[in-house]
């Protein structure tokens, strides 16, 4: 049997073969993962810790916070301050950026992540997970809210952990991507699969149906035709999965390809969709992309957008190439 490889592993040998990581980017991902380990024992405690359940606060998006909302975000900032190797921090979990203390070095990259994804999956006992991104600083002195604005394409590195029946930890740092599984005897995460491909095309999309009729013509019309099957236009059955936590939504799609969108639609018109651009969307539109797969808006690639604001919303098609195009061009070209 060949040897297991450990995330660290991994990781020095990106840093130390292909150049792909500098050595604090390396820091700064050990640190997600082991932050990633801490919140997977949380969840995993469920009703035997003190973790179920809502609290009395909102977010700045007006969502009530789950404790593990809460939790997981905590985990995650502390985990994250004191390496030196960021600069600041965002979250969905917190209206401002989070600076890193003066009492500790401040490094040259930005962290934003969604702490805890699929929160309406907790108290269930489905799958959830993390979801993260990293921005290098622009040059210059002090950090703002203004130099995390940078379109998807320039993340550095990009991934999330789903906590499900295994913990996996997904990432790419540009140069493909790769899961690792947590072995809990060991305590660290084990590569399980590299170079990882969504097929082209699929037979299997995944969208919330209960918001059907408040879709757009584009949307509607996909759904329509995939679900008329063999006699449809596409000429081959579809099926369909929503988990409603979109680690595990791209996880499978990830895992055995397949489309997902979020897409926008009437019931709220002036906002862009209900996924937030800078930590959900983005990473796991790299994260697709890397596999072969694509992402968009319904008409522009998701990692072009220019953001204007830390908590911008956006709407999402992403997964197997052939399908996200046909899509796209339905909005486009209709
Ligand atoms: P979060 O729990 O971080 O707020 O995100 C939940 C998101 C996403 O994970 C999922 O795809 C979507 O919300 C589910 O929305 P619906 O409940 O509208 O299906
Ligand atoms: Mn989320
Ligand atoms: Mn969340």
């Amino acid at each position: 049997m060949p040897p297991k490889i450990s995330l660290s592993r991994y990781l020095v040998e990106q840093q130390r073969m292909d150049g792909h990581i500098p050595a604090e980017l390396r820091l700064l991902l050990e640190v997600v993962a082991r932050a990633s380990k801490s919140i997977s024992q949380s969840v995993n405690k469920g009703a035997l810790g003190d973790v179920m359940g809502g609290t009395e606060s909102e977010n700045v998006q007006g969502e009530v916070q789950k404790k593990l909302d809460i939790i997981a975000n905590e985990v995650l900032i502390e985990a994250n301050e004191w390496g030196g190797h960021l600069a600041a921090m965002a979250s969905e979990e917190m209206e401002g950026i989070y600076v890193v203390p003066n009492r500790y070095p401040q490094g040259e990259f930005l962290l934003l992540f969604d702490p805890l994804d699929g929160s309406s999956n907790i108290d269930v006992n489905v799958s959830i997970g993390t979801i993260f991104s990293v921005l290098k600083k622009p040059e210059g002195a002090g950090v703002s809210e203004q130099d995390f604005l940078q379109p998807g394409c320039k993340q550095v590195a990009a991934g999330y952990c789903v906590y499900g029946p295994q913990t996996t930890l997904v990432l790419t740092v540009g140069d493909g991507v790769a899961m690792f599984t947590l072995d809990r005897e060991q305590g660290s995460f084990v590569l399980t699969q590299e170079n990882v491909k969504i097929p082209e095309d699929t037979k299997e999309f995944a969208i919330n149906m209960s918001n059907m009729r408040h879709w757009d013509t584009p949307v509607k019309r996909y759904v329509d035709e995939c679900l008329a099957g063999v006699e449809g236009p596409r000429g081959k059955d579809f099926n369909m999965r929503w988990v409603a936590s979109m680690v595990a939504d791209v996880h499978r799609i990830l895992t055995r390809g397949g489309v997902f969108l979020y897409p926008w639609d009437k019931r709220e018109p002036n906002k862009p969709g209900k996924l937030r651009l800078m930590y959900e969307a983005n990473p796991m539109s790299w994260l697709v992309e890397q596999a072969g797969g694509a992402a968009t808006n319904g008409r522009e690639r998701i990692l072009d957008i220019q953001p204007t604001k830390l908590h911008e919303r956006v709407s999402v098609i992403l997964g197997s190439k052939n399908e996200v195009e046909r899509i796209t061009h339905y909005h486009t070209k209709p």
